[in-house]
């Protein structure tokens, strides 16, 4: 995919197709303003007063005469007023969209009036066409890898994007913009792409491997326990949980530096569980096939990675990784079975369905030996975060209020949006266990979110400040939920702590 900008008129853009976008309460002078310069093409147009600039309103012509395009799409953006991010990368993201649909490759799109824009958002000139490319560009993800019958599938056609304006203000600071959201972009790809692929072809085993293979292309660096490490290292619930399986675990640690070596690093943890049958509490069939995208935290993990070193955010970063397949057999751990974190602590397995806080709880235990800044975990963790927010918002918690309103605030920006549920004290006793320090369920359907917050908790004490992003409802979504957000894996995550690390230092 190709991405330029350029400064010109509309009718000087070269390609199969341009796109123009429209403020409902500038509609007449617009569509007039285009008409003059496509010759009169737009006169049917304008008679019938059918395109309105609404949100969502596109508009189809062809204008033949004089241009170096023939066909014109033009956008509704809404009231002036009530511009926001958000709906820039939705109008931007539908277009996209319906040009592909046209199967054309080529195409063109205008940027709207930014300082009108930022008059009313207050974001940057780079934040407002940041958001405009991440709308073009997220539309037009496919996964197609091993569909081999190529017709009309669902592709994309697009491979060749142009941006354009008349106005030769901001020029560097829009053009740098586009090159760090094509960079996030990308980055969104790397973890739908991960969250998307089969288990069969995506065990710990090759997700590690292919991690390492991805990191010698930038600067950051991977290193891979093996199941022999993870045992000496005593991460028993690491190996709990992969014990039935006949994929081996691993535990990926990556480093980011970013900043002086000296200075403490934040440390991302992401949950790795390649498949996830439930194990011997074995989960029903309907829908089970989700559950390779169990992954997804690991995957925007590895996706703010690729992010960050690209951008070369100044802030030192680990990542904590672990991976297993959690797999019913004769080796598999069993409900009632006691298992040892990597910190000592011990863990009743109650559910072996309720896996990904077992794992998650040797990350946090190794996390304290960086001494972290601040440590963030991420995890498809709960059904019930689905239950409480639907597809749109995460659910956050944690032990520092300073820490989750930055995340707060990233979410904001980004629309990756989060919402803090409560850690408090009278919850602890609702995962107590009579033979173990912890057991890995609450009472049945009771705060569940909650419940996989307060297990967490036990194994970060005031080691540091923490919090918990619990994405099981916006990492993986049965139907497209928004024109550049498509179904399945989503890449969740990538772009809120793109945001929210970049800006970790400054507030
Ligand atoms: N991976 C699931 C959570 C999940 C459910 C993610 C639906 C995406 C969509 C997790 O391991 C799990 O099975 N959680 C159990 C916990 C329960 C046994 C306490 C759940 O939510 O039912
Ligand atoms: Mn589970
Ligand atoms: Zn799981």
């Amino acid at each position: 995919m190709k991405i330029k900008f350029e400064v010109k008129k509309i009718k000087d853009i070269k390609a199969d197709a341009v796109s123009s976008f429209v403020f409902e309460d500038m509609v007449d002078n617009k569509l007039h303003w285009l008409d003059t310069l496509f010759k009169n093409n737009l006169n049917s147009l304008i008679d019938s007063k059918d395109f309105k600039g609404k949100e969502n309103e596109i508009s189809f012509t062809y204008v033949n005469k004089e241009a170096r395009t023939s066909r014109l799409f033009i956008t509704g953006l809404g009231k002036s007023k009530e511009i926001t991010l958000e709906k820039l990368r939705n109008a931007y993201a539908a277009t996209a969209k319906k040009m592909n649909s046209f199967k054309l490759t080529n195409v063109g799109f205008e940027l709207p009036d930014l300082n009108l824009i930022k008059g009313v958002v207050n974001e940057s000139f780079s934040d407002i066409a940041q958001a405009i490319c991440e709308g073009v560009l997220l539309s037009l993800y496919t996964y197609k890898k091993f569909v081999t019958e190529k017709k009309d599938n669902g592709e994309c056609y697009i491979d060749d994007i142009t941006f354009f304006t008349d106005s030769p203000k901001y020029v560097k600071e829009i053009s740098e913009a586009f090159k760090n959201a094509k960079i996030i972009c990308d980055a969104v790809f790397v973890a739908r792409d991960l969250g998307n692929e089969p288990s069969n072809f995506l065990t710990p085993a090759i997700f590690a491997e292919n991690i390492k293979k991805a990191s010698s292309k930038t600067n950051y660096n991977v290193t891979i326990f093996d199941e022999k490490k993870i045992k000496q290292l005593n991460m028993g619930g690491i190996i709990g949980v992969s014990q039935g399986s006949d994929n081996p675990p691993r535990f990926l640690i990556l480093q980011y530096f970013g900043s002086s070596k000296s200075e403490k690093p934040v440390v991302l943890v992401g949950k790795g569980v390649t498949f996830d049958s439930g194990g011997i509490s074995l989960k029903p069939g309907a829908g089970m096939d989700d559950m390779k995208m169990d992954m997804c935290g690991a995957a925007a993990v590895i996706g703010t990675f690729e992010a960050v070193s690209r951008l070369h955010i100044k802030i030192n970063l680990i990542g904590l990784i672990p991976l297993v397949e959690n797999m019913p057999s004769g080796k598999a751990i069993k409900p009632g079975d006691v298992l040892t974190s990597y910190s000592g602590i011990t863990m009743e397995v109650d559910n072996t369905d309720a896996e990904g806080r077992l794992i998650l709880a040797d990350a946090l235990g190794y996390a304290a030996n960086y001494k972290p800044k601040a440590v963030v975990d991420t995890a498809t963790l709960t059904g019930a975060v689905v239950i409480t927010f639907g597809h749109h918002v995460a659910g956050v918690m944690g032990t520092d209020s300073a820490l989750v309103k930055k995340l707060f605030d990233a979410g904001e920006k980004t629309n990756e949006r989060l919402w803090e549920l409560p850690l408090y004290k009278e919850y602890d006793k609702l995962m107590k266990s009579e033979i173990a320090d912890i057991r890995n369920i609450g009472p049945p359907r009771q705060a569940g979110t909650i419940m996989g917050g307060i297990f967490l908790k036990k194994f970060v004490g005031d080691k540091y400040p923490w919090a918990h992003v619990d994405i099981a409802g916006t990492a993986m979504v049965g139907i497209d939920i928004a024109d550049y957000i498509p179904k399945d894996a989503t890449g969740f995550g990538v772009r809120l702590f793109v945001e929210f690390l970049k800006n970790f230092n400054n507030n």
